[in-house]
């Protein structure tokens, strides 16, 4: 159970950090190029994903995934901060996929069902009132809603057994990004049980995933017969004990949008004690490593990809936090260091590369993509630059 924690290191954070106009927009064009390249390469009406074994190029996909999705989403920001028709018609162009894949909810029945129409069918429906995006992701928020555990409030984790099986009775930190589809859904439709599971999602992390110290357990166990609660896990992080840092990054993210939906003042508390922990053991050049039990002077991996999300999540709670509030100050400074460092960094310069942002790591201990290109990276990294750039734009979370 989280409670209020400081701030550690507020000197590093009270330091303004002012990234200049010419720097964001070259950022900017280079990554809009960068897709205008990729789209070129592999088909407008491709998705992107991860091409396994390979440490910086995409293979183009029709299969819904919830990296394909952050690859549509890609499409809808690069049309957003240019206005260029090629973009909008790239991601017009991938919706047929989604529309099939709302046709075969067996398909969907899993935890990350809002990062695939989210920034692929919501987005649409947002930008250019598409009705069938509406459709689909009205079908995708009800099979998210039959996969949420009434008994303990919780969006259960597919993919590792059914929900009467034990491996299946457990809920993930990834799942605080699907609840803007629960909360869309109730306002689109005024179905109050699309509010309440995701009311219910936000207060389970905080009770169970999160820690008295701000750090998060990547999975938490809860009981099929007995419906009590276990213990956290991890499946991606280094230990059960450790805090992955991609999976906490979620949490600086899931919260502000908690918070813009509810207003619950609850979920600024708790903001800052996941956003606190994840600053207080940021590395000293602004990247994460892919689990925070390496800092400074590690040779593991890094997940420039958490450094994105963070970024994203600390720069949405600013638009909510009145300028009296300690941490607002905080939190536009280590967006600044971490979006600095992104594009000083990591930002994927070399031409025979397919992405806009490198050194990702994936799932680390199960050795997949270590050091690679993934579109979830490039999402939140051009979604950083977007909300630097035109904070007036509105995201699709
Ligand atoms: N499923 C989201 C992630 O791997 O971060």
């Amino acid at each position: 159970m989280y409670r209020i924690v400081d701030l550690n290191n507020k000197e590093r954070f009270a330091k303004p950090v002012i990234l200049s106009k010419e720097k964001l927009e070259s950022a900017a064009a280079l990554a809009v190029a960068r897709v205008e390249k990729a789209i070129d390469k592999f088909g407008a009406d491709n998705m992107l994903t991860y091409a396994g074994g390979s440490f910086d190029t995409y293979t183009a996909t029709k299969d819904v995934t919830w990296t394909t999705g952050m690859w549509t989403g890609v499409c809808w920001l690069a049309y957003e901060l240019t206005g260029n028709d090629k973009f909008r018609q790239a991601a017009e162009s991938q919706l047929p996929h989604y529309y099939r894949a709302a046709q075969h909810p067996e398909e969907l029945n899993d935890h990350d069902t809002g990062f695939k129409f989210i920034p692929s069918c919501l987005a649409a429906y947002k930008i250019t009132g598409n009705q069938d995006a509406r459709m689909a992701g009205l079908i995708a928020a009800q099979v998210q809603l039959d996969h949420f555990c009434q008994v303990n409030k919780f969006i259960i984790r597919g993919g590792m057994g059914r929900p009467e099986e034990y491996n299946g009775y457990r809920t993930l930190v990834d799942s605080m990004m699907n609840i803007p589809l629960f909360f869309w859904a109730y306002e689109e439709t005024g179905r109050q049980e699309f509010y309440d599971a995701a009311v219910g999602h936000y207060k389970t992390t905080a009770k169970y995933l999160i820690r008295e110290d701000g750090s998060s357990f990547h999975h938490y166990q809860f009981d099929p017969v007995t419906k009590e609660p276990v213990r956290g896990l991890t499946f991606q992080g280094n230990r059960d004990e450790s805090c992955w840092s991609r999976g906490h990054s979620w949490l600086l993210y899931g919260y502000p949008l908690a918070y813009k939906a509810t207003k619950d003042p609850e979920t600024i508390d708790i903001h800052k004690s996941v956003s606190y922990f994840f600053m207080d053991h940021l590395p000293s050049d602004g990247i994460p490593y892919w689990d925070f039990d390496f800092n400074d002077g590690s040779f593991e991996p890094r997940d420039s990809s958490a450094a994105a999300v963070a970024t994203c999540g600390l720069l949405e709670m600013c638009k909510y936090l009145p300028e009296t509030a300690e941490q607002k100050q905080y939190f536009r400074n280590a967006a600044a260091i971490m979006l600095e460092a992104l594009i000083d960094k990591s930002a994927t310069k070399r031409e025979d590369k397919d992405s806009l942002l490198s050194y990702i790591t994936i799932a680390r201990p199960m050795g997949i993509g270590v050091d690679v290109c993934e579109t979830y990276g490039d999402y939140f990294y051009l979604e950083a630059l977007v909300r630097a750039l035109k904070p007036e734009i509105k995201m699709f979370w």
